[in-house]
C-alpha cells in the first residue's frame, strides 16, 4: 500500500515570518490528519524556521533544489549534506521552472538525484511536457525519457525511495489542470517505465504524484485515480484554507 503524499512547493514565496505563520496555522488546521503524509517545501531561507516548527510533528520538510557536490567553491549553491543537516527529508529535483529558467538538463537532474540519495534525502523528481510537446503527441516519449535519464545508474535500493511528480507544464500556475483520467494515464505510463527499468514489484512501491493547478475543488478527481498517490501543490499550498482543503480531501 502506498501512503498518499501531499507536498506544498512554496516556490519563491514566504519570508521567514510568513513561513512561520503558515506552518503554525496548518499545524492547527491539519491536527486531525487523515493518513496522508504532508510535506512543506519552503524556500531555502525559511527551511531552518520551518524545521524548528515541524520537529516532533508528523509533517515533513523538503527543499526545492540542491547542488550535486557536497561542498566547495560553488557560490550560491546548497548541497544535500547541508539540507540533511537542516532536517530535510525530501528535495524537489528537476522542477520545470528550474529546467526552463535555469537550463537544468536531464544529466544535471540525474546528478542531483544521486546526490540526494547519497545524503539520505528522498527526491521528488518532476517530469512533464509543454503544451507544444503535448500537441505534437510527444508526451509519452518525453516523460519516459525524463524518468529514464533521471534514474540512470541509480540502483534499485535507492530508486524505490524516489517520489515522482508528473507536472504537465501547461497546467502549472495556469488554473488549467489536467483531467484526472489523463493524469492517471500518464502516471500509469511512468509506473510502466519504472517497471521496465527495475521490476513491477519495485514500481508498485514508488509514489507518483500529480501537480498542476491542484485545488480543494479538484483534488478528489486526482486522488480517485489508482495510479496517482498524491499531489505536488504550488499556489494553493501558500494559503492555510486551500492547503487544508486539499490535504483533508477525503474528510467532510
Ligand atoms: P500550481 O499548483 O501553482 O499550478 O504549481 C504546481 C507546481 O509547479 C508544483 O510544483
Amino acid at each position: 500500500m502506498r501512503r498518499p503524499l501531499i507536498a506544498g512547493n512554496w516556490k519563491m514565496f514566504k519570508t521567514t515570518g510568513e513561513a512561520r505563520a503558515l506552518v503554525n496555522g496548518l499545524k492547527e488546521s491539519l491536527a486531525g490528519n487523515n493518513g496522508v503524509e504532508v510535506a512543506f517545501c519552503p524556500p531555502f531561507t525559511a527551511l531552518a524556521a520551518v524545521a524548528e516548527l515541524v520537529a516532533g510533528t508528523p509533517f515533513q520538510l523538503g527543499a526545492q533544489n540542491l547542488f550535486w557536490e557536497d561542498e566547495g567553491a560553488y557560490t550560491g549553491e546548497i548541497s544535500g549534506l547541508m539540507l540533511k543537516d537542516l532536517g530535510c527529508c525530501y528535495v524537489i529535483i528537476g522542477h520545470s521552472e528550474r529546467r526552463q529558467y535555469f537550463g537544468e538538463t536531464d544529466e544535471q537532474v540525474n546528478k542531483k538525484v544521486k546526490a540526494a540519495f547519497k545524503h539520505g534525502l528522498e527526491p521528488i523528481l518532476c517530469v512533464g511536457e509543454t503544451l507544444a510537446q503535448r500537441e505534437a503527441g510527444e508526451t509519452e516519449q518525453l516523460v519516459k525519457t525524463q524518468v529514464e535519464k533521471a534514474l540512470a545508474g541509480v540502483p534499485a535500493e535507492a530508486a524505490q525511495r524516489i517520489v515522482i511528480a508528473y507536472e504537465p507544464i501547461w497546467a502549472i500556475g495556469t488554473g488549467r489542470s489536467s483531467s484526472g483520467a489523463d493524469a492517471g494515464r500518464v502516471t500509469g505510463l511512468i509506473r510502466q517505465t519504472l517497471a521496465a527499468l527495475y521490476s513491477p514489484e519495485l514500481a508498485g512501491k514508488i509514489r507518483i504524484l500529480y501537480g498542476g493547478s491542484v485545488k480543494p475543488g479538484n483534488i478528489e478527481e486526482f486522488m480517485a485515480e489508482p495510479e496517482i498517490d498524491g499531489a505536488l501543490v504550488g499556489g494553493a499550498s501558500l494559503d492555510i484554507n486551500s492547503f487544508t482543503g486539499i490535504v483533508l480531501y477525503n474528510t467532510d
